[in-house]
């Protein structure tokens, strides 16, 4: 069976696209980012999964506002980034799993989640940045890919309490793939930011710490917000923040941290990186 060996959670902003190209992990504003990583890729060396599931927001790449999924769920044999239009390279395709994808179509439908499912899907910086940073010296990310595509951009949004419950259901249908296969979680996004409007700029370092907190002794506890309170709380695109919520919750019983790292800012956003394993 497939086991399921933790999960990484992480920030994205495309402007890391940028500081990977020019080599700046070593530069004073990226520094503090960067130097989260390596205990990281150690973590991933012992571990070794063979495919990441990874929890993500597209921002308007392979779904615009005409056609919009609250969830979607990649079936593709590889996923094509292409330009976002943030002047950042594009990274070679990575390779998909649709034998696993299938299967969580499968066992997730049959839980009534009503999925859209995607034989094509392009993967934008929340997707090809965070696995960059992961695996920063593979030509190719090495891992095997199943993109979960969570809604943020265009409400109404799924609620915290229903991103949960879709992470519940990923990792059950992953612990029962009759696969000897290791998977590793991966959830991008957040934390606090917002890029537009009067708030332009915001974030919440409390409510951050107080949420990476509560993943590992009561992860269900921000499912008690609303969207429209975690709007309030964490900024407009701080609601990315769903994305850990369901990266957690497909981890089985109870997890220890294996390594944090929190930093503000990188760019507009209060950047956040977890990992956790179960106990
Ligand atoms: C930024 C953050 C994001 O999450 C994103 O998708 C794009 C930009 C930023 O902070 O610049
Ligand atoms: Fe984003």
């Amino acid at each position: 069976m497939a086991k399921i060996v933790g999960s990484i959670t992480s920030t994205h902003v495309p402007a890391l696209g940028r500081a990977i190209a020019q080599n700046l992990q070593e530069d004073p504003y990226w520094k503090p980012f960067f130097d989260g990583f390596p205990p990281v890729r150690e973590w991933l060396r012992e571990v070794k999964p063979d495919v990441a599931v990874v929890f993500y927001n597209d921002h308007g790449l392979n779904f615009f506002l005409d056609k919009l999924p609250t969830f979607a769920l990649g079936a593709a044999e590889q996923y094509v980034n292409a330009d976002e239009g943030w002047g950042i390279p594009t990274l070679p395709p990575f390779r998909g799993d649709p034998a696993l994808s299938w299967h969580l179509i499968n066992a997730l439908i049959e839980k009534e989640f009503d999925l859209t499912t995607c034989q094509e899907m392009l993967v934008d910086h929340a997707f090809t940045l965070p696995l960059k940073l992961l695996w920063p010296d593979d030509q190719i990310c090495p891992v095997r890919t199943v993109p979960v595509c969570i809604n943020t951009v265009q409400f109404p949004l799924p609620s915290a309490a229903r991103c949960f419950k879709l992470g519940e259901a990923v990792g059950k249908a992953i612990e029962s793939w009759d696969e000897d296969q290791r998977v590793v979680i991966i959830g991008t996004g957040g934390l606090s930011h917002q890029l537009d409007g009067t708030r332009a700029g915001f974030t919440n370092k409390a409510f951050d710490l107080k949420f990476m907190e509560s993943l590992v002794s009561d992860p269900k506890w921000a499912t008690q917000y609303s969207i429209e309170d975690l709007v309030e709380l964490t900024g407009t695109q701080g609601v990315e923040l769903l994305m850990w919520l369901a990266a957690r919750a497909a981890l089985p019983g109870k997890v220890r941290k294996v390594h944090a790292n929190y930093h503000i800012p990188i760019s507009n956003t209060a950047a956040g990186l977890m990992v956790l394993e179960n106990l």
